[in-house]
């Protein structure tokens, strides 16, 4: 359970400082005091990463000089410091000079509008979806993903160079690398898919809600192998590796159809949210950790009844932290907290 976080030039909260006590926190505020921010810190704290920017760098306040965050979570301090130059990362003041041993040391499952992306979104954003919870539970992962783009980086430059008459004993041996390395991704990848969709089945029975996903490789690992093996020409043509893990993509079927252009606005909602809990399990399955579950304006978009609804199938074990621009009712059991646009902050 994360215990306390503390900010400095996190986009609009130049110094901010807050104690968790309960399960269930909710941050209430009106438009743009920042309510976003703070899911955004905790979510940057767990994976180095923004869930709404891959331009890093906006999360530093305007005309300072780097940003701040610091968050103590069952015991353990993890901090980082953001700079327009990079981030260096402490856990328990100790620096842990590389991400991949930061990283995944306690877990966040974030809902926020930019979800709705994955399914309405291209491929590039299903992949990025993969890799982020994947890279999060399964270092090997991480490792693989990390050398399959620096070999794809050195192929592609290659491809540039040499031409068709050339010999290709070089780019066959890198083809080969690829290969391998990219394999262990794609073979991660489709059990991630298959083990989330067995997650989802149960929804079928209890909530009539038919909901499937489908592993989508740009290509079988056969014809990949093959293709790489005897395409050579084609890919010096274009001067950049056509085939490969980097074009993979999953499929999100509703009621056996693809939910991208058959299901509305508010299933591909209801979808999402499923496919966050689904995650939620997942993640407990392969860390024996509950998951932080931190919601950014799902409740607004709910009416009452379904807010009702929501927040009891949430499960009792895991802390979750709710963004609302709406006033919502208090209640013992949760802790709001209201941000006020003077940047000032009193928790009820
Ligand atoms: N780098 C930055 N420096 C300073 N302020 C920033 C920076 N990036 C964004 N902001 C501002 O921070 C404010 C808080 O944004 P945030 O998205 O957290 O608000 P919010 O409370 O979630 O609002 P909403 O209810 O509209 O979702 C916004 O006014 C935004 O313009
Ligand atoms: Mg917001």
């Amino acid at each position: 359970m994360i215990e306390q976080i503390e900010l400095k030039n996190f986009r609009n909260l130049e110094n901010y400082s807050i104690k968790l006590q309960k399960p269930l926190v909710i941050i209430e505020g009106l438009n743009g005091v920042g309510k976003t921010s703070i899911l955004e810190a905790i979510y940057f704290t767990a994976t180095t990463k923004s869930h709404r920017t891959s331009q890093e760098k906006d999360i530093i306040q305007y005309q300072k000089e780097f940003a701040f965050v610091k968050l103590k979570q069952n015991q353990q301090i993890h901090e980082i410091v953001l700079t327009p130059n990079g981030k260096r990362t402490w856990i328990n003041k100790h620096e842990i000079r590389k991400i991949s041993d930061y990283i995944g040391k306690f877990h966040v499952v974030m809902f926020s509008p930019e979800d709705l992306m994955l399914i309405k979104g291209g491929p590039s954003e299903r992949r990025y979806f993969m890799d982020m919870e994947l890279m999060q539970v399964s270092k090997e992962y991480l490792r693989a993903l990390n050398t399959y783009k620096r070999i794809l980086k050195q192929r592609n430059l290659l491809l540039k160079k040499i031409s068709i008459d050339d010999d290709y004993t070089f780019l066959n041996i890198i083809s080969e690398q690829l290969y391998q390395v990219g394999c262990i991704i794609y073979d991660e990848r489709e059990k991630f898919i298959q083990q989330l969709n067995l997650k989802l089945s149960h929804l079928k029975t209890t909530y009539q809600l038919d909901i499937s996903l489908h592993y989508e490789p740009h290509m079988n690992k056969d014809q990949w192998l093959k293709y790489l093996k005897t395409k050579q020409k084609q890919d010096i043509l274009h001067q950049t590796s056509y085939a490969g893990i980097h074009k993979d993509d999953f499929k999100v079927l509703y009621n056996g159809l693809n939910a991208k252009d058959n299901a509305s606005q508010g299933t591909i909602r209801l979808i999402v949210i499923e496919l966050k809990l689904a995650l939620l399990e997942w993640i407990k399955e392969h860390t024996q950790q509950d998951a932080v579950l931190l919601l950014d304006d799902v409740l607004s978009e709910l009416d009452l009844e379904r807010q009702k609804i929501f927040l009891e199938k949430l499960s009792k074990k895991h802390q979750i932290i709710i963004s609302s621009a709406l006033h919502i009712e208090s209640s013992a059991d949760l802790q709001k907290i209201v941000l006020t646009k003077e940047k000032d902050v009193y928790a009820k």
